[in-house]
């Protein structure tokens, strides 16, 4: 990969903003020297995206060591996407505080992407009647703060189709992205035709299956056969159908291994065989109760 943002494989956003294929996950990367070695091993390797958010609690250390670490690589600021997400504790009427404190944390004059990080509110039951409406309120201060320049691209995470229909229904500005759990296990057919018909990018999250589908046969003798390791089968397969990915690592070797997906293609046969492992299986949270 090459060194900027502008020149990483990446994909062009509804906005007219290019988000690059490959970020750090950074969910349950904790821990100052963890951040720091985790930023640095990825910038080396060529990784101009990091994916973080309030609830992952690393928000603070990932904008000091990018503050540390971009002159290292003769980088700035505007050469690295940034992306994180409004906690379910400031659904609603707590939205524009939670996004600011993200940009103080974070000690940046703008945030990339901004992702709305669940469909319910912490402390409302999934059934609550309220969770709607403050949806709706927490997309209005991403939308204003879109317009004020701080939040280059706003989107949503883990919402279901009839939440993104919802959305689609009410917005003013349109979601640039909808990130959510995608993987052979998982391959989120109906999403995936909705977030085509609105022009959403669609955007994987636990690509590797928090690492449970690192060992699924298939995945093994397709890695043999391509003599790639099965987390590069893993990225590969969804890149390769243009989807965006944030494999997670705080292992530099994992981390420069994970981005080493843009050199080689799985055969059609291949691609067939481990989207045929599909079978509605989530290794994470499930959102499709949240009314
Ligand atoms: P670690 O941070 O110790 O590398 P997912 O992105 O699906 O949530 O998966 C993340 C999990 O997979 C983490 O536990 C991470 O552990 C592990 N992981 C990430 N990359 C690799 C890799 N290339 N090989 C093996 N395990 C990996």
């Amino acid at each position: 990969m090459s060194s900027s943002a502008s020149t990483a494989p990446s994909v062009l956003l509804n906005n007219g903003v290019r988000m690059p294929l490959l970020g750090l996950g950074m969910y349950k990367l904790w821990g100052w020297e963890d951040v720091l070695q985790a930023v640095d091993a990825s910038l080396a390797a060529g990784y101009r995206a990091f994916d973080s958010a309030a609830v992952y609690g690393n928000e603070a250390d990932l904008g000091r060591a990018l503050k540390s670490l971009l002159p290292k690589y003769d980088l700035t600021r505007e050469d690295v996407f940034i992306t994180s997400k409004l906690g379910p504790k400031d659904q609603g009427e707590g939205a524009m505080e939670g996004a600011l404190h993200s940009l103080s944390n974070l000690g940046m004059d703008y945030i990339d992407l901004y992702l709305i990080h669940w469909p319910g509110t912490r402390g409302l039951d999934v059934t609550d009647q309220r969770n709607p409406g403050n949806r709706a309120q927490s997309w209005a201060a991403l939308e204003e703060l879109h317009a004020r320049g701080k939040l280059k691209a706003i989107g949503v995470s883990n919402y279901t189709p009839s939440h993104m229909r919802e959305l689609m229904g009410s917005c003013k500005v349109r979601p640039a992205v909808l990130q959510v759990e995608f993987h052979p296990f998982e391959c989120q057919a109906e999403l995936r035709r909705v977030c085509q018909e609105f022009g959403v990018c669609f955007q994987a999250y636990s690509s590797l299956g928090r690492g449970e589908l690192l060992t699924e046969p298939q995945v093994l003798q397709v890695a043999e056969s391509c003599q790639r390791t099965p987390a590069q089968v893993l990225l590969r397969w969804a890149v390769q159908q243009d989807v965006p990915v944030l494999p997670k690592s705080s292992n530099p070797e994992r981390i420069r291994e994970n981005c080493r997906i843009f050199d080689f293609t799985l055969s059609d046969g291949d691609m067939g065989k481990l989207s045929a492992l599909n079978r509605g299986q989530r290794f994470c949270w499930n959102p499709s109760q949240v009314v």
